[in-house]
């Protein structure tokens, strides 16, 4: 099975359905580490509860980014993962990080990109008046939420709409498409391709894809 290694900064959410699609009988990937720069987060607990090894790699703790990514990447690849998937990991990685993963780095990003790359997603499309919203599974390149995009999940935006209702909203779907994304790779139905995402033999559009 494909060993998958979760980086995360908070609730882990996302991570929770990692896990649970990892449980299910014949589940192509496996989790084989799951790594937070939270000490406090809560998804450390769903590790602990899944029976998963977890680490805190606290990025206050060092002097850059540079020192933060060399630590991080000596922990992942101690798990020799053959995926690094990105779950609420609220912290810019630097390009040799991005590198050093390429083509095997996924992340989740709360609005369907390209719109609303960057903070506050859910509070920018309800004051753009958008009518729908979502979230998009990318590969990760070294340009922040510009890498190209797998799946994205659309949902409608309701009249009294806050951010909170709306990420609730949207984060329902992001624990159906990231599983899927992550099941698509370990079956080797996935892969980066000159900066294109290949699903299936067939090149996706770089602009966001449904
Ligand atoms: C998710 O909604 C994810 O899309 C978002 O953080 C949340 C984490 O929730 N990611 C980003 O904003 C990345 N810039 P979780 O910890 O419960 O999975």
């Amino acid at each position: 099975v494909c060993k998958v290694a979760v980086l995360i900064s908070g609730s882990g959410s996302n991570l929770q359905a990692l896990l649970d699609a990892s449980a299910q009988a014949g589940a192509p990937f496996s989790v084989c580490s799951v790594i937070s720069n939270k000490p406090e987060a809560y998804g450390l607990t769903r590790a602990a509860e899944a029976g998963v090894t977890s680490s805190i790699i606290d990025h206050r703790e060092f002097p850059n980014r540079e020192d933060f990514d060399q630590a991080l990447i000596a922990e992942i690849d101690s798990c020799q993962p053959d995926l690094v998937v990105l779950a609420g990991f609220m912290r810019i990685l630097t390009p040799e990080f991005v590198r050093h993963y390429s083509g095997r780095l996924l992340n989740i990003h709360p609005s369907l990109l390209p719109k609303y790359q960057g903070l506050h997603t859910h509070q920018r499309a309800l004051d753009a008046g958008d009518s729908e919203h979502g979230a998009t599974v990318h590969f990760v390149t070294e340009e922040l939420d510009g890498g190209p995009p797998i799946v994205q999940a659309v949902v409608p935006i309701k009249k009294g709409d806050t951010a909170d209702s709306l990420a609730k909203r949207v984060q329902v779907q992001e624990h159906v498409i990231y599983p899927m994304a992550v099941t698509w790779f370990a079956e080797k139905r996935l892969h980066m391709l000159d900066d294109r995402t290949q699903l299936d033999g067939e090149l996706l559009p770089r602009n966001g894809t449904r």
